[in-house]
Parts: C-alpha cells; structure tokens; sequence
C-alpha cells in the first residue's frame, strides 16, 4: 500500500518541514510565469504609490504554492504577515479583533477562506471595500452601528476552487489567480533547487524521473525527495541517481505516472463499478466511502488533467487512456 500522505498534496505539518525551500522572493519563485508577471506589476506598483495591494485571491489545487505566494507578496510589499484560516475563525470578534490590529499595509492571509462561516464573511465585506467594520452595539430595537476604521490591508485569500465562494465575497477581490499544474521543467527545475537547499547530489536524469513523478506539485516533488534522500542514504552511497529514484519509487509503490492506490481505485471504480461511466460524484463518492469535496477539489483535477478522466454535463468518464493504463481496451461509445 501506498501511504495515503505521499502523493495527496494535504498540508498537515508539512509547512515546518518546508519552511527552507520556500522561494521567499518573486525572483526564487518557479514556475507560474503569468501569475509572477502580473504580481511583480501590481506590487510594484502599490510599493509605488505607498498603498496597500489590491485584495487578492489565489485558488487552485492543493500544495501548487498559494500559501508560498501569500508570504512572497507580503515579502515584496515589506510588510508583515498574518495567517488565519477559515475554519478556525469562530466568532465574529475573532475576526474583527484581526482586523482592528493590522498594520498599515499588512498582509492578511485566510486559507481555506470558503470555509469562512457567513455571519463572519459578513464582517469582511466594509473592511475589504472601505477599510472600516460596522460593529453593532447593544441588541434589540436599542442596537446601533458604528462604523470603526481600520489599516489599509491587503487581504489574501486562498481556496482549492473559485466557484465555492460566494459572489459578494469573490467581487471585492481586485486580484484573482488561479494556480494550475506546474509544467514538468519547472517542477524539475523546484526539484534541483530543492536539493541544493537539503544539500543532496542528484544527478540530472533523476530529477527528471522525479518530477515526472510528481504530478505537476512543488508540495510532492519536494515530499518525494526526501524520500528518495532517505532511500540513498540506507540503500546506496548517498547520491540520488536514476536507479535509486526507480527504487525508492518502487518500494513507494509510486508508478511512473505519480499514481497511487487511491487513484488506481478511482479509475478502476468508474471502469469496474460504473461501466465506465458517466457516474456522477454522488455516486462515485459513496462507491469509494470518500468526500464528495475530497473527490472534487484533492483527488480528481490531476486525473483530469492528465486525460484519465473527463468530467462531462453527466458525470465522471473514464478515458480511452484509463483503460491503457490498465491493459484493457476501451468499450466502443458513440454508437447508441
Ligand atoms: N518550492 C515550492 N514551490 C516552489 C516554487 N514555485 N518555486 C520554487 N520553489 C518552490
């Protein structure tokens, strides 16, 4: 069995761990070309003015790097930074309490901000807009409001899909990226800058093999490197060569396309379970005794992504390429 923390890019107490190969500045960052142009533009434009940067959200798949750009941007603003999530966030006067403490220009990052619950996203909406909180004092036909200003602040939220954000909160972001999938160069390139940091030898066809590996995912090419530093040093002398990442991935039961158990029992529950598909994520969810959301926002986009599965008004297909994978032929479709 594969361990279900190798290739899902879920944080737990990963941040401690890759706190050194974090790119710090824009400059460090690797990949995501567009998104880094536009950001340097606008940053350095509000460094310009004295201003804060406009709110900004970033959202995609986990471990592409919205928490690394959060701290990039407040780095290249030269303010400080402060993280929250939405879960987290309990009652109203957590946040306005947040709030009313920032510094002028400082980064407020809220991951998982689709998360955030409506009474407390109520609370965002004056401060993104026009930096003051409408606190309510007293209860009944005797409450009153008053308004309270706060920093200018430059609110980054991050989320795993655009779409599960609600309208009036998406609108007062001025800035919007989405992070996909990493190229395989660029995701080489993270690999070998990686090993320079956690000073580890690896040769060039290794990198390659790895990245090849990791699903488009800084967070999973830097998981599996220490993993297959781990596997150099007890198995071999230390150098990460194509033979010891073959190995090491091996004994990971990682194949070369980056999948896993998990992914091989998707696929094979649409071909098996559902003929194929389409299944629509009711169905295929309960099939596998997992999350819609986990289905939707962790399991599937790099499975879409990569053209075995493809998700029609339907439900969930599995592609001619899924059935390769397997060593099967794929049923004839079109003809009824
Ligand atoms: N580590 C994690 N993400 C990275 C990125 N985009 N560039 C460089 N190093 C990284």
């Amino acid at each position: 069995m594969t361990d279900p923390r190798l290739l899902t890019p879920s944080r737990a107490d990963e941040d401690a761990q890759d706190e050194g190969l974090r790119p710090k500045r824009l400059d460090d960052y690797i990949g995501q070309d567009k998104i880094r142009e536009q950001l340097h533009v606008s940053i350095e434009a509000a460094r310009q003015r004295g201003d804060a940067l406009d709110h900004t959200l970033l959202y995609g798949p986990p471990g592409l790097g919205k928490t690394t750009l959060a701290y990039v941007i407040a780095n290249e603003l030269g303010v400080p930074v402060r993280t929250t999530a939405g879960p987290v966030i309990e009652k109203p006067g957590d946040l306005a309490g947040i709030l009313s403490n920032l510094q002028p220009r400082e980064v407020l990052f809220i991951d998982e901000i689709h998360r955030m619950p409506p009474a407390i996203e109520e609370i965002l909406y004056p401060a993104m807009e026009d930096f003051e909180l409408d606190i309510v004092i007293g209860q009944g036909p005797g409450a009153r409001s008053v308004k309270v200003p706060v920093e200018r602040f430059t609110l980054v939220g991050a989320t795993t899909r655009a779409g599960l954000l609600t309208s009036p909160l998406r609108a007062r972001f001025g800035i919007v990226q989405r992070l996909d999938f990493y190229a395989a160069a660029d995701i080489e390139e993270i690999a070998r800058r990686s090993a320079r940091i956690l000073n580890v030898q690896m040769d060039d066809e290794a990198a390659t093999d790895l990245a090849s590996r990791s699903r488009g995912t800084p967070r999973i090419v830097n998981r599996l490197l220490r993993r297959v530093r781990d596997y150099a040093q007890v198995r071999a002398n230390g150098r990460v060569t194509l033979e010891v990442v073959r190995a090491a991935m091996q004994l990971l039961d990682v194949d070369a396309y980056g999948f896993d158990d998990s992914d091989r029992r998707l696929l094979l529950t649409i071909i098996d379970k559902f003929s194929g598909g389409p299944v629509g994520l009711g169905s295929l969810a309960a099939a596998l005794s997992e999350e819609e959301d986990a289905i939707e926002d962790i399991h599937e986009p790099f499975l879409i992504q990569s053209g075995f599965i493809e998700r029609t008004p339907r439900g969930r297909l599995a592609t001619a390429r899924a059935y390769q994978y397997f060593g099967r032929s794929a049923p004839g479709r079109g003809w009824f």
